[in-house]
């Protein structure tokens, strides 16, 4: 097909430099919004007087069958047919409506067109991985309301520490994941401005009414200038960011549930749905969910890194570099929605093991930090505590047992101060309940946290 812009050309595009120029193959999944946008800028054109009510009609009128046509995939978006989704919709209604198809792309450029149209469609796709996030909450919240008492080691270095609940080490993803909606939220807000008007660069001539477009299509404002209207790509950058660190957390969890339903600690079990077999090793059972949702969290970091090597060398305000935003920006939502869409069930249909928990909590000396604390609630200076304390874990190591088990007369050649409540302060159950200082894994602490977080996503839903 002739280009639109033949007329200053004597020869057409090479075949090869066709394809590389066009963007069709992946724009096109913006053809409702390109077409939202050219509504709002029609009804404005006309308003203005720009363009005549009859053509207005016209256009509304055909790109309401365009868009019908494009939702049956009626229409061929080849790039041999059509450059860019741009092109693609005001080409077909042109050759639909004829004069007035070709009146709409007045006091506009592709260049404000493509920047409203990512806006438009980066903003729905935050709504949609907003609420992707609360649903993976709400399972989060769920299973940490039925784990409130199971006890399991808390971790530093991947070495037994200290005692804490599942509830409580699942309600701290539930807020890593709060702040990452929040972090949705502030991208949302920021880039709440319309560049529609901007035109190629310099704005226009017409007498345009920048607010009504921008209000008709939702936006909080126009963009106030025009070349950083069509040259500001920092909202998808901002996007990719909040998004790589939601990856990050969904990896880290991911890499946890790898850990916990290995053999080695067995503290969960994957439901056959959202597991995988091996194709030689009959017993495998393997979390393929969670290492693709870990290893795609590296695409995500890819395409933020993309997204700013791709603009810290452009001059203002549109060059073509530009165009390779798109994939990227789909690249991440696709991939961080599928790890959504995936993980959360896959979470909620896992079968904790609280036994195996606990085994591994009364295996990791865990209360040693209550035993010195018991000694210290009964004036024994911490630093001695802890000492005295270390002596008994190396006695236990000795002799292979635990603090829980090691009798009594142990205790006293160690230090005088201990008594028999030492086995209730030291009792895992009762490590757990008294700490309740604030953020603790104490149930009714955790209980707080959890209402917290209930309260945060019934605002936010
Ligand atoms: N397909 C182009 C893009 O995605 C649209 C803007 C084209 N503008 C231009 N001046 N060539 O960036």
């Amino acid at each position: 097909m002739a280009k639109m812009w033949a007329g200053r050309f004597q020869k057409e595009t090479d075949a090869v430099v066709n394809d590389f120029n066009s963007s069709v193959t992946f724009d096109s999944r913006m053809y409702r919004e390109d077409i939202e946008g050219s509504l709002a800028h029609a009804a404005m054109l006309a308003r203005q007087c720009i363009i005549s009510s009859e053509d207005c009609r016209a256009i509304t009128e055909g790109l309401a069958g365009v868009r019908a046509d494009l939702d049956a995939g009626k229409i061929d978006l080849s790039p041999e047919a059509y450059e860019d989704i741009h092109m693609a919709v005001e080409e077909v209604l042109t050759e639909r409506i004829g004069d007035a198809g070709k009146r709409l792309h007045t006091a506009r450029s592709r260049n404000d067109q493509v920047a409203l149209d990512m806006r438009l469609y980066t903003r729905k796709e935050i709504l949609t991985i907003r609420a992707l996030v609360l649903e993976f909450m709400r399972v989060l919240v769920q299973k940490a309301k039925e784990n409130l008492h199971t006890v399991m080691p808390g971790y530093t270095h991947l070495q037994r520490a200290q005692p804490i609940t599942f509830a409580h080490h699942l309600m701290a993803y539930c807020n890593m994941l709060r702040r990452d909606v929040t972090r949705l939220n502030d991208c949302l807000e920021r880039m709440d401005e319309c560049p529609l008007g901007s035109g190629a660069l310099a704005g226009t001539t017409y007498p345009i009414d920048r607010a009504f477009t921008a209000e008709r299509l939702g936006f909080n404002a126009p963009m106030d200038n025009s070349l950083d209207g069509v040259a500001d790509r920092d909202y998808c950058i901002e996007l990719c960011a909040a998004l790589s660190v939601l990856m990050l957390h969904l990896s880290r969890l991911s890499e946890e549930v790898v850990a916990w339903c290995s053999w080695e600690f067995k503290f969960v079990e994957l439901d056959d749905a959202y597991s995988t077999g091996s194709s030689i090793m009959p017993q495998k059972k393997n979390p393929d969910v969670c290492e693709l949702i870990r290893g795609k969290t590296g695409r995500v970091y890819g395409s933020l890194t993309a997204l700013l090597t791709l603009m810290k060398g452009l001059p203002l305000a549109y060059n073509k570099d530009m165009q390779e935003d798109k994939e990227a920006v789909f690249d991440a939502v696709d991939n961080v929605k599928m790890c959504l869409r995936v993980f959360a069930p896959m979470f909620e249909t896992m079968t904790v093991l609280p036994e195996n928990m606990k085994k591994a909590a009364y295996r990791g000396f865990i209360n040693a930090t209550d035993c010195a604390d018991y000694l210290t609630k009964k004036g024994v200076p911490f630093r001695d505590a802890y000492k005295a304390t270390g002596t008994l874990v190396a006695r236990c190591i000795e002799l292979g047992t635990t603090l829980d088990a090691l009798p009594i007369e142990e205790y006293r050649a160690v230090s005088d101060v201990f008594e028999e409540d030492v086995y209730h302060a030291i009792d895992l159950n009762v490590c757990v309940a008294e700490r309740r200082s604030l953020g603790g894994p104490a149930p009714e602490e955790v209980s707080r946290q959890i209402t917290k977080i209930e309260g945060f996503i019934e605002h936010e839903a």
